[in-house]
């Protein structure tokens, strides 16, 4: 019995299987109802006393043995079947879900790459912002009422001698006092950003949201070319190619005027929407005044150029009839999957 034994544990020492079945036989072999381990237990029995201290310790040793090598086969076969049934990288994944722009990256998107094509570049600045930039160099005069049309956050009052007075820019017409100030004639840029407004007169209002401004400076800029340039972008963004430009004011442009775009009137949102005039005000703008060209240390004598800008929330409400300003900030998924861009 002990060379049987004997002959077992060499044999187990030697055992390979590769797949879950040879190590299944494996176990069926030794440990089943009828496998040799049972077999010689059985034989067990009968052994003369004297020898069953021995052998019963040598029988315990096999036992182990079996037990050890099918740990071994199992952990190992797990191992290969999770590199290759298991994880098969060539199965097709379940959908992930993508997300979508959001509407109002999506028109300005738009927005800047129709200026691009007529050769405007992009330019920005910071959004909290000294008082020059955002009034005094746009010709906005200290303690005139013009101020008031911008409801202003003001959050720093000078309180030493040099200390600037710092709010949050009210319109991106900011920007336009910085490129005048940084760079030279001809100037040809648009400036897309976030504008803080103290608006709390009714619950739709909304402190803070965005615009484009637009600048165009060289010699012998025309209201013609204005009126031009935005007339090709309206037909680019609406589709629609009729416009007309009343007169209107701005301290920093003059002549000013509001740009309206003809909408028509064939449905019945048409009306509501342009209260039955079937005109639509879209932006402001004007020749630089001559001011604030010299202000920013541009010779008026030499160049003129006009402004213009426009709110981003209600260029897109118009583009998608939207019409709650706070579908775009509660961020509510139903809302935003609707829009591709
Ligand atoms: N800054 C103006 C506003 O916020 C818009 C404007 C820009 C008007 C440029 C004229 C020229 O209302």
């Amino acid at each position: 019995m002990q060379d049987l034994i004997n002959q077992h544990l060499a044999a187990i020492a030697a055992h390979a299987a590769s797949t879950p079945d040879e190590v299944e036989q494996f176990r069926i072999k030794y440990l089943g109802r009828k496998g040799i381990l049972n077999d010689l237990f059985e034989a067990f029995k009968v052994v003369p006393g004297d020898q069953k201290k021995l052998l019963g310790q040598e029988l315990n040793k096999l036992k182990n043995a079996v037990q050890e090598k099918l740990d071994a086969m199992q952990s190992a076969s797990s191992a290969s079947t999770r590199n290759t049934e298991a994880f098969d990288l060539s199965r097709p994944t379940g959908t992930v879900p993508l997300g979508t722009r959001h509407p109002l990256a999506i028109v300005r998107r738009e927005i800047l790459d129709i200026f691009s094509r007529m050769g405007f570049t992009v330019a920005d600045g910071p959004e909290i912002e000294d008082d020059w930039h955002v009034f005094s160099g746009l010709n906005f005069p200290p303690e005139h009422p013009a101020r008031d049309m911008q409801d202003t956050f003001f959050i720093h009052k000078p309180e030493q001698e040099g200390e600037k007075e710092m709010v949050l820019r009210t319109h991106t017409s900011s920007v336009q006092v910085r490129a005048m100030e940084n760079q030279k004639p001809p100037i040809r840029i648009v400036m897309p950003g976030r504008v803080y407004r103290n608006e709390a007169v009714s619950s739709r209002a909304h402190c803070q949201f965005h615009q484009i401004e637009g600048l165009y400076i060289d010699e012998g800029v025309s209201f013609a070319d204005m009126k031009q340039t935005l007339q090709y972008f309206t037909q680019e963004f609406f589709g629609k190619a009729k416009i007309r430009l009343r007169p209107s004011y701005f301290p920093f442009t003059e002549p000013s005027a509001e740009m309206d775009v003809y909408w028509g009137l064939n449905s019945e949102a048409d009306y509501r929407i342009t209260k039955g005039t079937g005109w639509l005000e879209i932006m402001g703008c004007g020749m630089v005044d001559p001011a604030v060209l010299s202000a920013s240390g541009i010779d008026p004598e030499r160049y003129s150029g006009f402004a213009f800008g426009m709110g981003i929330e209600r260029i897109t409400m118009l583009r998608y009839q939207v019409d709650d300003l706070r579908m775009f900030f509660e961020n509510d998924v139903r809302f935003l999957r609707q829009f591709q861009g």
